[in-house]
């Protein structure tokens, strides 16, 4: 039986239970902490499982999760406060940058790392969001709604 490890996600200490080697993506998943949090490849390809560590946006598919020992993560569960949706998910309603909605948890946790540090991406919404795969909306939506959070969040 191995030590639970201990992390903190969206401000919460956890312990998770699942094999140090286990990808955070699955640890978070099947330990039912973070459904939001989505499989698309399984292979660092789409970007659906994408949360905050230590404010970087990573795939959680290719982190074990003994690297988020003592971690921050974020999820997508943590942009909701107390039932009160974060700027860039009113965004993705407004603009209607979801449809099946498999890439928006991943979308938002990229977009949301984008709105922290604009810096990071000098390409803008574009490059801030191209490890992210969609399979529906075509990214126009997508691309708009991110610029709408951004807008909103500058006042405009
Ligand atoms: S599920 Fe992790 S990148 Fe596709
Ligand atoms: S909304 Fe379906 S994959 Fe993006």
């Amino acid at each position: 039986m191995t030590e639970p490890i201990r992390l903190k996600l969206n401000g919460k200490e956890v312990d998770l239970h699942s094999h140090p080697m286990t990808p955070l993506l699955h640890a978070l998943r099947n330990e039912e902490l973070s459904p939001g949090t989505k499989y698309g490849c399984g292979e660092g390809e789409c970007g659906a499982c994408t949360v905050l560590l230590n404010g970087d946006a990573v795939m959680s598919c290719m982190v074990p999760l003994c690297q988020a020992e003592g971690a921050e993560v974020e999820t997508v569960e943590g942009l909701c406060i107390d039932g009160e949706l974060h700027p860039l998910q009113e965004a993705f309603i407004c603009e209607g940058g979801a449809q099946c909605g498999i890439c928006t948890p991943g979308m938002l946790m990229s977009a949301l790392y984008f709105l922290r540090q604009p810096e990071k991406a000098p390409g803008g919404v574009r490059e801030a969001l191209e490890g992210n795969l969609c399979r529906c909306t075509g990214y126009t939506r997508i691309y708009q709604s991110v610029e709408r959070a951004i807008g909103e969040a500058a006042g405009k």
